[in-house]
């Protein structure tokens, strides 16, 4: 049994808190954010997350969970300035969990839940040198579009490569489909 996935509950602020800190202490390489900043946030934060992300077309999250306890998530949300896409953030599968198929659940919850409130498709950006997530997110469709983004608050740091995953195939047979997904990242974490 690979677990299961479901939608983060208006009640899961703790367990958001849990498996988020647990993927940034992991593989702090992997994410945008840090393992401080985000522990520093207050639980109230944690709470509200929880409950925007449970509801709505807006944000989601995903968690999976083995025997009760989380072990895995992925969010996704519909970025300000394409908001005709959503975007994929924030995965992460503990050690003990990888390549069993729990990845593949979690991706798939989350391209299922993109499509299901109309969006023409879903990006992600991953670090550079993180090729098992580059290659899962290829496994799924994704594919490489432009050039890869230094981290431009740390120089010398962090370089992304931007992966987008048609859903609509009207939509993304449009010239103008490339350069909307290829549109400036916001932080919308928070
Ligand atoms: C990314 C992540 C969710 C993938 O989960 P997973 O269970 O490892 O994924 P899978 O086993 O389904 O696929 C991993 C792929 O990488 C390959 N792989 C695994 N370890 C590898 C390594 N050290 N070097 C190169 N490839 C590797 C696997 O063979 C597989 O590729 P394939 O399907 O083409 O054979 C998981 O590794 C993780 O949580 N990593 C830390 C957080 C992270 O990187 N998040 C993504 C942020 S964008």
């Amino acid at each position: 049994m690979v677990g299961e996935v479901r939608r983060v509950s208006a009640g899961d602020g703790a367990r958001l808190r849990e498996v988020r800190l647990a993927a940034l202490a992991e593989a702090p390489g992997a994410f945008w954010q840090t393992w401080e900043a985000e522990a520093a946030r207050p639980d109230d934060d944690w709470r509200r997350r929880a409950a925007r992300n449970a509801a709505g077309h807006a944000h989601a999250t995903f968690l999976l969970e083995h025997d009760g306890e989380p072990v895995g998530m992925v969010d996704v949300h519909q970025p300000s300035l394409v908001p005709e896409f959503r975007e994929l953030a924030a995965m992460w599968v503990a050690p003990a969990m990888r390549a069993t198929g729990a990845a593949d659940l979690l991706v798939s919850a989350a391209v299922a839940w993109a499509r299901s409130v109309g969006a023409i498709g879903v990006r992600l950006w991953v670090e550079i040198r993180n090729v098992p997530a580059q290659r899962m997110y290829r496994r799924h469709g994704f594919t490489q579009v432009g050039s890869p983004s230094p981290d431009r608050e740390n120089p010398g740091g962090k370089v992304y490569l931007l992966m987008v995953l048609a859903v609509d195939p009207d939509a993304s047979a449009s010239r103008a489909f490339l350069a909307r997904a290829n549109g400036p990242w916001t932080d919308e974490s928070g």
